[in-house]
């Protein structure tokens, strides 16, 4: 009796588990941040596969100097796009975003410029509010990375940032990106304490900027970890214990 019973909660535990795999997008995409490697002997203590766009983000938060050491990693539409990722310290969206945007300069090599948001028209580098050092980018087999320390309030846990993929640049200055389903969902948060990115979604039909937000929880390493744990202490327990 008590077997059967286990055995088919775990059948409910198993589809419920493998349907919430199914109908979260994130895990169909190739990026795995956890296998990626950095040059100059770069390591971050977090990584997180963010939720739209193929990107991921690696991280370190210094809490000593309010800083936060990272790697923002994508694959533009086009060698001759660009890639971008922004903290956004006044709002949840693009506008307002301290960007940080990558692509091939005339000449071929790789620069990274910084970008204040203002409006969706046409972006001009400029300063930006937050304090960047160590700026580099690098491009390789189609994909485009930013390397960056960029300063956090000393009292922040949780960053808005904003990410973005476009295919063409024109005369130095990045155009302007798809307006896909992937480009209007890549923002949300990044939780300094946690080790999480979390997605930042808009209400389905109702997309309208401006209409209250929801946060949806991606998984990231330390939930998938969980999530085995979990996983584990009821299978295991079952079938091999
Ligand atoms: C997604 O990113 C990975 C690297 O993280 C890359 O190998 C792969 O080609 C990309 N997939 C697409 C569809 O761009
Ligand atoms: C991601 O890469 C790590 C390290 O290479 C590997 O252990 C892990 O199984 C990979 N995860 C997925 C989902 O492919
Ligand atoms: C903050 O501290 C980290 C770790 O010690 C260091 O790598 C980083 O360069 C520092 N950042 C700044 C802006 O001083
Ligand atoms: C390419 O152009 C940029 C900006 O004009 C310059 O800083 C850089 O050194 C050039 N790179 C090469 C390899 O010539
Ligand atoms: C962080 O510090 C600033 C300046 O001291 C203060 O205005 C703000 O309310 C603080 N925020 C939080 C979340 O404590």
């Amino acid at each position: 009796m008590a077997s059967s019973s286990s055995s088919s909660s775990s059948l409910l535990l198993m589809t419920l588990l493998s349907l919430s795999f199914l109908t979260n997008p994130s895990h169909s995409t190739t990026t795995n941040c956890s296998s990626q490697t950095f040059s100059k002997n770069r390591i971050f203590q977090t990584c997180n596969n963010l939720p739209q766009l193929n990107s991921s983000l690696h991280w370190t938060y210094n809490p000593s100097n309010s800083s936060l050491s990272l790697a923002f990693q994508a694959t533009p539409p086009h060698p001759n796009g660009w890639i971008a990722w922004a903290i956004n310290p006044t709002s949840k969206g693009m506008i307002g975003s301290q960007s940080l945007i990558a692509f091939h300069q005339p000449n071929g090599s790789m620069t990274v410029q910084t970008f204040d948001i203002e409006a969706y028209g046409p972006i001009k580098e400029s300063p930006i509010s937050i304090q960047v050092s160590d700026l580099e980018a690098e491009f390789s087999d189609g994909l485009m990375r930013i390397f960056a320390t960029v300063g956090v309030a000393n009292n922040a846990t949780v960053l808005n940032q904003v990410w973005q993929v476009g295919g063409s640049v024109t005369g130095g200055v990045p155009d302007k990106h798809d307006f896909g389903q992937e480009n209007l969902k890549a923002m949300g948060t990044v939780d300094l304490l946690q080790g999480e990115s979390k997605q930042q979604q808009s209400n389905g039909a109702t997309s309208a900027a401006g209409n209250q937000k929801q946060l949806n929880s991606i998984p990231s390493s330390s939930s998938l970890l969980s999530c085995c744990i979990l996983f584990f202490s009821i299978f295991g327990g079952v079938w091999w214990l």
